[in-house]
Parts: C-alpha cells; sequence; structure tokens
C-alpha cells in the first residue's frame, strides 16, 4: 500500500467490523499475476508535472480505479500505461514485458500492447458505422475478413448491441456510443481495458445502469481493468482495489473499505464520501487503547484505538473527524447548550431525500454540519438536537500545522 509522509498519518486507526482486504485475496496477488506494473513514473510537460513518482500494480482479473479530482493526472496515467505518452521517467511492465523505460531507451508502440482504451470522449469516428468503429482494433492487427466479422458480432453482443452493424456512428445516443466504444476496446481479446471516465457522460440512470454491466462483463469475461473516475461513489461500488490520485501521485491505494474507513491522509479522509471534522484538543492519554480528545464547543470523547507510537502531546491541537451517518443525533429538549456529553445545536435545513433526511445542524460553536436522520421519526426545522459521536467510529488526527 502506498502511504502519504508520516506527519500526515492519522493518530488512530477507527475501528469497524470486517475491514481490509480479505487474507485469501492479499495471498492470491503474486509478482507472475501482474498484468501492469507502473514504477517511480514521472511525466513531464515542458514545465509543468503531470504525473510524479507513481508506481502501481494491477492483477489479474481485477478493476483497478484511479481516482481524483480533474487535473491530477489521471488520463496522463491512462495514456502512458497504453503508450499513447511516453514516460519522462520510470518503467512499464504490461504483463512481462517492458514497454517503457526512457533510461533503457526501451518503448513498444500501442498496437504492440494489446490493450483496449475507452476514451472519456467515446472517439467514435462518424464516417464509420458501428462495424466499422467496433473492427478497426482487428483490421490494425491485420486479422482476416471472417475472423472480423465473427468477433465484431461476439462484441457487439456482449454489450448489447447486437443487429447494429450498420448504424452510422452519427446515428447513435450516447448510451450506444458508450457501448460501441466499449465493444471497440474489447473485440481484439485485451488483457487489460482502460477506461477513462467512460459513464461520465450519461444520465444518471443510464451511467447507474451502465456500471452494473460493466462489472458483469467483467466478472464474466475475467478481464482486468484499468478505470478512471473523479466521482468517488463510482469508484467505490465498482472497484476491487481504488488508487486516490492527488496533484499528479496517487496518496493512498487499497480496497474501497479500507480508504473509507482508514484513510491515511486528509486528502483521502476528505475526497471519499463525506467527513465531519471537529477540531479539539488532547486531554488525556487514557486507560487502555483510548485518548480523552475536548472539542471544541466543550464535548469531552474518548477516542479508541490511539496508536500511540503516533502520539502527540497532551494539550494539543487535533482533528476528530468521523462519518455523517455514524453520528447519533436525537432532540435536545430542554438540556443545556454546552455539556461534556454532547455537540448541541439546532436543525437548519431539512431535506427529504427518499430513505433519509439530510439535516444541516448548526453548533453551538457556530459550525454547519450535515448529517443524516431517519425519516421515520418527526424531525422539524428549527428544532434544537444534540449529536453524540460513538468512540469507535472517530478518528484522530494531528491538526495541520500542529507539532
Ligand atoms: N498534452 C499536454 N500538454 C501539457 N499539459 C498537459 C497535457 N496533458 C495533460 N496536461 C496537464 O497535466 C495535468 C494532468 O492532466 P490529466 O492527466 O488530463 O488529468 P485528469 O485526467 O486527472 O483530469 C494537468 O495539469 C494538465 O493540464
Ligand atoms: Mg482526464
Amino acid at each position: 500500500m502506498n502511504r502519504a509522509p508520516n506527519n500526515l498519518v492519522p493518530l488512530n486507526r477507527a475501528s469497524s467490523p470486517g475491514m481490509g482486504m480479505k487474507g485469501s485475496q492479499a495471498a492470491q496477488r503474486s509478482p507472475k499475476d501482474r498484468i501492469l506494473h507502473m514504477e517511480g513514473i514521472q511525466k513531464v510537460y515542458g514545465t509543468s508535472v503531470a504525473v510524479e513518482n507513481t508506481s502501481l500494480e494491477l492483477f489479474a482479473g481485477e478493476i483497478l480505479t484511479l481516482l481524483g479530482p480533474s487535473g491530477c493526472g489521471k488520463t496522463t496515467t491512462l495514456r502512458l500505461a497504453i503508450g499513447l505518452e511516453r514516460a519522462t521517467k520510470g518503467r512499464i511492465w504490461f504483463k512481462d514485458r517492458l514497454v517503457d523505460a526512457p533510461e533503457d531507451r526501451v518503448f513498444v508502440a500501442p498496437d504492440k500492447r494489446d490493450m483496449g482504451m475507452v476514451f472519456q470522449s467515446y472517439a467514435i469516428w462518424p464516417h464509420m458505422d458501428v462495424f466499422g468503429n467496433v473492427a478497426y482494433p482487428l483490421r490494425v492487427r491485420r486479422r482476416k475478413a471472417d475472423e472480423i466479422r465473427r468477433e465484431v458480432e461476439k462484441a457487439l453482443d456482449l454489450v448489447g448491441l447486437a443487429g447494429f452493424e450498420n448504424r452510422p456512428g452519427t446515428k447513435l445516443s450516447g448510451g450506444q456510443m458508450q457501448r460501441v466504444a466499449v465493444a471497440r476496446g474489447l473485440v481484439f481479446g485485451p488483457d487489460l481495458l482502460l477506461m477513462d471516465e467512460p459513464f461520465s457522460n450519461l444520465d444518471a440512470k443510464l451511467r447507474d445502469q451502465m456500471r452494473s454491466e460493466l462489472k458483469l462483463l467483467q466478472r464474466r469475461l475475467g478481464i482486468s481493468v484499468l478505470f478512471v473516475t473523479h466521482d468517488q461513489s463510482e469508484a467505490l461500488a465498482l472497484s476491487d482495489r481504488i488508487a486516490v490520485m492527488q496533484s499528479g501521485r496517487i496518496e493512498q491505494s487499497g480496497d474501497p473499505k479500507e480508504l473509507y474507513f482508514y484513510p491515511q491522509t486528509p486528502a483521502v479522509r476528505d475526497f471519499l464520501g463525506r467527513t465531519l471534522n471537529f477540531d479539539g484538543r488532547i486531554v488525556a492519554r487514557a486507560h487502555g487503547n483510548l485518548t480523552t480528545v475536548e472539542l471544541a464547543g466543550g464535548m469531552i470523547c474518548d477516542v479508541a484505538g490511539a496508536d500511540h507510537t503516533n502520539s502527540s502531546a497532551i494539550h494539543s491541537r487535533c482533528v476528530a473527524s468521523i462519518r455523517p451517518e455514524h453520528v447519533k443525533v436525537t432532540p435536545r429538549g430542554n438540556d443545556p447548550l454546552h455539556a461534556t456529553g454532547y455537540l448541541a445545536g439546532d436543525i437548519l435545513t431539512l431535506l427529504f431525500i427518499g430513505d433519509r433526511y439530510e439535516a444541516s445542524i448548526r453548533l453551538s460553536t457556530g459550525m454547519v454540519v450535515t448529517v443524516f436522520l431517519p425519516c421515520d421519526e418527526n424531525w422539524e426545522e428549527g428544532q434544537a438536537v444534540k449529536l453524540m459521536l460513538p468512540s469507535e467510529r472517530l478518528q484522530l488526527w494531528k491538526s495541520e500545522g500542529a507539532q
């Protein structure tokens, strides 16, 4: 697992059941199952560094997702993998073969790498029909006409477009173009399919459908996928493993639950799902593995699983973070605004989002937080509430800038 520099490591690991990579899965991964291996990759355009010191491994039969905000280097990493760009530094292996190593003067052209690619724009050629588009990678590889016809039919069938061979490229809906692009990526039976934000141009419903279809197709074919998205829920839903990128680097990689529950850097914590971050001070190193923290507003809470090797001094500032779904909210009635047992606040807005309310709550400190409330209970805007933060769900971080 890639880790960020030590000063950003959280102070504890919030415990949650069933987390981390399954032992059997970890044991199955060996270098010989490696489909793609990038080591120490740097890509510089003029004076700007698009990718910096990036290493990743992708194993047979898995979906690995590069997740990060726009401009963090995801597309560049894919283009380097397939050979549409040459690395400035580092080495890339595809299966056992070194395919890019500027220091060793090695570079293997994209059509010799046997990777399929689905571009963000789909890149469907308008002057060709569906057959021509899907057949293209086979023609480049000089396959025979009868094989081309057979393989194109098979690929179109896989993506649910059987019978669309003669439809012009210009007469396709967004979803159909997307399917043609997947068929073209798969048609020559590559060991690795690269997908660059393939669903970002689709409407929400179709996007959900395509995600499930992709996962089913990937499981059925046993193909490996390097997927790129800026959408964290897409990454969580689709991936066997996720690598979170930020400013050209991989901040952390791991399975989705590991990243969600054990983020190692503030960027990963805040990018994957929502987090509530409360400023506080460490007031005691308690019994067992508990650390006692006083949050702004006066609440005292024990944080479980504190890592003492990483511990900060008593009185030092810290940040206690928690996922909104783990905050317990109850009506406050006439209980006081300042207390050590809870954070007090009032409901500012209440949004009914189907299966629950999304409530923004103004705390006594003035901070506004968003939490979820069950919709089978009666809540109203303006209502006085208290927030409780279960110890085992809190994660403790060094305050940025703190010693
Ligand atoms: N051909 C290029 N020439 C110059 N700069 C580029 C080029 N391609 C990408 N970049 C820059 O590299 C950085 C990463 O871009 P990109 O890989 O496209 O990010 P992402 O796909 O995560 O949005 C950005 O700052 C972008 O402007
Ligand atoms: Mg991109």
